[in-house]
């Protein structure tokens, strides 16, 4: 078990009708001059925005709006809110959305706070030393980074997908109303569930310092998810399944279920994030299609973490070969993906990658995680390529 820090600052309104509570919480965390950063358009649709803005009139909160945030949101736009942001005096940050307008409002805070290029700290060149205080409503369960510390911003120029990670960005607050997730088409939220799940099993297939409590954590969150995602496949309008996924997804990525471990694999997203700069595909789709490569080329280097999985997990039974076992919960795991009809390889992905792209992607990879990472298995760029080739489908 390795010493480790549990920081989670955030604080939480979860339930019906819990967004009411925007303006009194920006009051609370001293927000006078507020960005309200949004994506494109959803949140126009359902009539959020406008309840939101109406509650800010009302309490005597000022604010500009700002929207556009892209899924795999774009540096150009973060630029355009930082001018905002100091043309204005804005003061506090709030992001009305899903994974995207709350990363790129994040990246927007850094920009305000910090001299220089603020893609500096996407590209490794420098640390944050602020950010600018951030509040959330959360329209979409996936990417946990209501409570994250991370930012994923792409930069249009060479389609380079980077993640930047400091406390400084943690929000203040999130609000978590289930119902709001409702108006999501069905592939969303299969990418949610997928991408929720991810972040627990990113943390959970290690070689160091696994903790029971934190096992138990992970396990009992990944099957919830897993039963819940099934159920949305049906009754997307369950109020009790979308609470179950949302919770899961905030927890799923606040680091709770990586207490203790050497801080996890994490080559999924890597490898994923580099389909998401030069393909745009969804980023929850984008991991169901890399994910049974990836578990395929590591497992033996893992396998009491990947058979623990199996069995505890998935409900595979327990063969007597760990070998076996652990490959059926990985099969498993391609099954209940096509079930939630997510992509098991490139091709169901919608992605023709040439070997040359495929090149590309590894190269950048590599790059990104400067040369080698991985904790089931260190993966240098000939070892990202083999995993990209397996996955063409
Ligand atoms: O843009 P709008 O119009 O709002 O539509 C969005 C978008 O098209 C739509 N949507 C969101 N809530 C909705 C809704 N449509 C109807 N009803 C609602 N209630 O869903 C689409 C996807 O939204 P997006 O915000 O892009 O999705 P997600 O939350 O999955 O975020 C993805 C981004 O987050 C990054 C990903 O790489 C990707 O760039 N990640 C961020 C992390 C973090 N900061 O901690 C961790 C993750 O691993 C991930 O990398
Ligand atoms: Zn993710």
């Amino acid at each position: 078990m390795f010493n480790f820090k549990y920081y989670t600052p955030t604080k939480v309104l979860f339930g019906k009708g819990t967004e009411l509570k925007t303006a009194e919480l920006i009051k609370e965390f001293g927000g006078k001059k507020v960005l309200i950063h949004y994506g494109g358009g959803s949140v126009v649709r359902s009539g959020l925005l406008k309840k939101v803005t109406d509650l800010l009139d009302e309490a005597g909160i000022s604010y500009v709006t700002l929207g556009g945030a892209v899924p795999n949101p774009h540096l150009s736009l973060v630029y355009e809110g930082i001018e905002l942001c100091k043309k204005e005096n804005v003061d506090f940050l709030l992001a009305v959305g899903g994974g995207s307008a709350i990363d790129s409002a994040k990246a927007i805070g850094y920009g305000v706070t910090n001299e220089g290029d603020v893609w500096d700290l996407y590209d490794y060149k420098k640390k944050a030393e602020s950010c600018l205080p951030l509040g959330v409503v959360l329209t979409l369960a996936a990417t946990g980074s209501e409570m994250s510390d991370s930012s994923v911003i792409t930069k249009e120029d060479g389609l380079v997908k980077r993640g930047y990670s400091s406390d400084y960005c943690r929000p203040r607050f999130a609000i978590l109303n289930p119902e709001l997730t409702m108006t999501l088409p069905n592939y969303q939220t299969a990418c949610g569930c997928t991408d929720i799940m991810m972040h627990t099993m990113e943390r959970y297939f290690t070689n160091g310092g696994n903790m029971e409590i934190t096992d138990s954590l992970a396990e009992g969150l990944l099957r919830t998810v897993k039963e819940n995602a099934l159920i949305l496949v049906k009754d997307p309008k369950n109020y009790d399944a979308r609470a179950e996924v949302m919770w899961a997804g905030s927890l799923s990525h606040n680091g709770l279920t990586g207490c203790g471990n050497d801080g996890g694999d994490w080559m999924t997203h890597k490898l994923e994030h580099e389909l998401g700069g030069l393909y745009d595909v969804a980023h929850g789709a984008g991991l169901a299609a890399i994910w049974g490569s990836w578990a395929r080329y590591v497992y033996k280097d893992c396998l009491p973490r990947f058979k623990k999985f199996a069995i505890n997990v998935m409900g595979v039974a327990d063969t007597g070969s760990d070998e076996e076992t652990a490959l059926k919960g990985i099969e498993a795991v391609e099954a209940f993906y096509r079930e939630i009809k997510m992509p098991t390889n490139l091709k169901e992905l919608g992605v023709n990658a040439t070997e040359d792209d495929l090149k590309e992607m590894a190269r950048k990879c590599a790059l990104g995680v400067g040369g080698a990472m991985g904790s089931a298995k260190l993966l240098h760029e000939e070892d990202m390529l083999a995993i990209y080739r397996a996955s063409l489908g």
